[in-house]
């Protein structure tokens, strides 16, 4: 009789998923004792509270319904080491602030240096008010603009250790499909199909990291 694999007994939590709410339970199971966050500073529509509780904490630059709070990311409205466990999701391309809901929301009034400089502000600004132990969890997502790639994810990555955090694990998020703009005609890139979940945790000591972890000189 042939043994049954592990993998088929065990359901196992994946690194990788087409769907944002496997992802999301998975960080819970895995992070959050199944619990859902503490603050979420880009809350949006709310979309990743269709399995988890909604946030406790919710603050959005331009709130879509009265229970978010204004807030901006960059000056969370809360006390030092006061949050436990936090989400942030802020928009990833650049734009002129026109165009559809969709656009606007997923895309920043400023250029690619203003969407770096909100995640590296936030990413301090989260380190702050957490606790130490805290989990916080960074959703973003490489783009190409104007020719140039930019790859977000290594940048959040970067900033989050500059903050004394520390990189516990990424989840990607595939897309089946993307829109395709009406004047793409030669492809120079690969189209990008998925965005990245990275948890980092706000360790009580300082975990050495780096890229050059090991390597002799
Ligand atoms: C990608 S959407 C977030 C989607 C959200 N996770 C959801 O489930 O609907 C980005 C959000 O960040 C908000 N935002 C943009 N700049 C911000 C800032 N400086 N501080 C706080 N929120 C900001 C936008 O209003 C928008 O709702």
């Amino acid at each position: 009789m042939n043994e049954p694999y592990l993998f088929d007994i065990y359901p196992q939590i994946k690194s990788i998923s087409y769907d944002q709410d496997e992802i999301l339970n998975s960080i819970s199971r895995l992070y959050l004792s199944g619990s859902s966050f503490d603050l979420d500073v880009t809350y949006g529509k709310g979309a990743f509270y269709r399995d988890l509780p909604a946030a406790r904490y919710k603050f959005d630059l331009n709130p879509s319904a009265p229970e978010i709070m204004p807030g901006d990311a960059k000056h969370i409205p809360l006390k030092d080491g006061c949050i436990s466990s936090a989400i942030f999701d802020p928009p990833f391309l650049p734009g002129d602030g026109g165009g559809g809901l969709m656009i606007r929301r997923y895309s920043h009034c400023g250029s690619m240096e203003d969407i770096w400089n909100l995640y590296r502000q936030g990413i301090k600004e989260l380190t702050r008010v957490t606790v130490s132990g805290a989990i916080i969890v960074v959703k973003c997502q490489d783009c190409l603009n104007a020719r140039s790639q930019y790859m977000t994810h290594l940048e959040v990555g970067n900033y989050a250790i500059e903050s004394g955090l520390y990189p516990i694990d990424i989840f990607i998020l595939l897309a089946r499909s993307r829109p395709r703009a009406w004047n793409h005609k030669n492809q120079n890139h690969a189209r990008k199909f998925h965005s990245y979940f990275w948890v980092f945790k706000k360790a009580n000591r300082n975990i050495p990291y780096s890229m050059a972890r090991g390597l002799k000189k």
